[in-house]
């Protein structure tokens, strides 16, 4: 069976995809920040008969990154989704969680480009031999519509919207410069979702998303590399 590795593995739709790759028999790496705390997440592991590992992993903070790479060694990972991601405070659909011109929390939108663009890349630069290494050799970057210039007709998100692009950027120059070795790097806009950043009035329950989700990941191939997939199956401008 192939081998997932998965950021923000511990709620939201990282944990839900998981369990999806879970039920299909897949070796998992579990990556979240307080693995002790992650009672759904543990409960799986349990279950798994040693399949599924939980990884202590801040994208935030480089030794983590570090360390897991050192656990890791040469492990093959068909699969890599840097899942882990950072809206700000307040949920997408409450009026502060929309973020409108002249109220920008600047902390929070440099927290927001630690965790959503330079922590996935940091991530895949730790684990790229591992993916290299395997037989499916995917990157999964998650992404958001939020991170497409081309798609917005709405403004706001001031803090979360430039480190999404910045990933579609970093992601979109990854599929260029990997595709010789055979990786297929990817963004991609998992739906405007029920969880807790999505907030409970957002578009799709989470079900709905991963099912989704995972229906998409099934068919990707290197053809695919670079483009800004959805959770339907389409794409998006940049
Ligand atoms: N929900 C939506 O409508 C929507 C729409 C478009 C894109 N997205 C993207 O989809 C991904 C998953 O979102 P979600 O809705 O599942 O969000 P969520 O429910 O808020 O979960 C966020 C996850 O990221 C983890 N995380 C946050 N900061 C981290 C850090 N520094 N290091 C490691 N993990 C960290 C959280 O861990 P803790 O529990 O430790 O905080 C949690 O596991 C994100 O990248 C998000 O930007 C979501």
């Amino acid at each position: 069976m192939p081998t997932l590795l998965i950021t923000g593995a511990n709620r939201g739709l990282g944990f839900n995809l998981l369990k999806l790759y879970d039920q299909d028999g897949w070796t998992i790496h579990a990556c979240c920040r307080n693995p002790d705390s992650a009672i759904d997440l543990k409960a799986v592991a349990d279950a798994s008969g040693g399949r599924v590992t939980l990884h202590a992993l801040d994208v935030e903070d480089p030794s983590t990154i570090a360390n897991l790479k050192n656990t890791l060694g040469d492990t093959p990972i068909d699969m890599l989704i840097n899942m882990a991601g950072y809206l700000g405070e307040k949920a997408l659909t409450e009026p502060e969680g929309l973020q409108p011109f002249g109220v920008t929390d600047f902390d929070i939108m440099e927290k927001a480009y630690r965790i959503n663009c330079i922590g996935p890349l940091r991530v895949c630069e730790a684990l790229v031999e591992n993916v290299a290494a395997s037989q499916k050799q995917i990157i999964i970057n998650v992404s958001s519509i939020v991170g497409s210039i081309g798609a917005d007709d709405f403004g706001n998100f001031y803090m979360y919207r430039p480190s999404k692009a910045a990933l579609n950027a970093v992601t979109h120059a990854m599929a260029l410069n990997l595709k010789d070795r055979g990786i297929t790097a990817i963004p991609f806009h998992p739906g405007f979702t029920k969880t807790d950043m999505g907030g409970p009035t957002a578009d799709i329950e989470i079900e709905e998303s991963v099912t989704g989700i995972k229906a998409v990941l099934d068919k990707v191939t290197i053809a695919d590399t670079g483009r800004y997939l959805t959770w339907e199956g389409g794409e998006l401008p940049w």
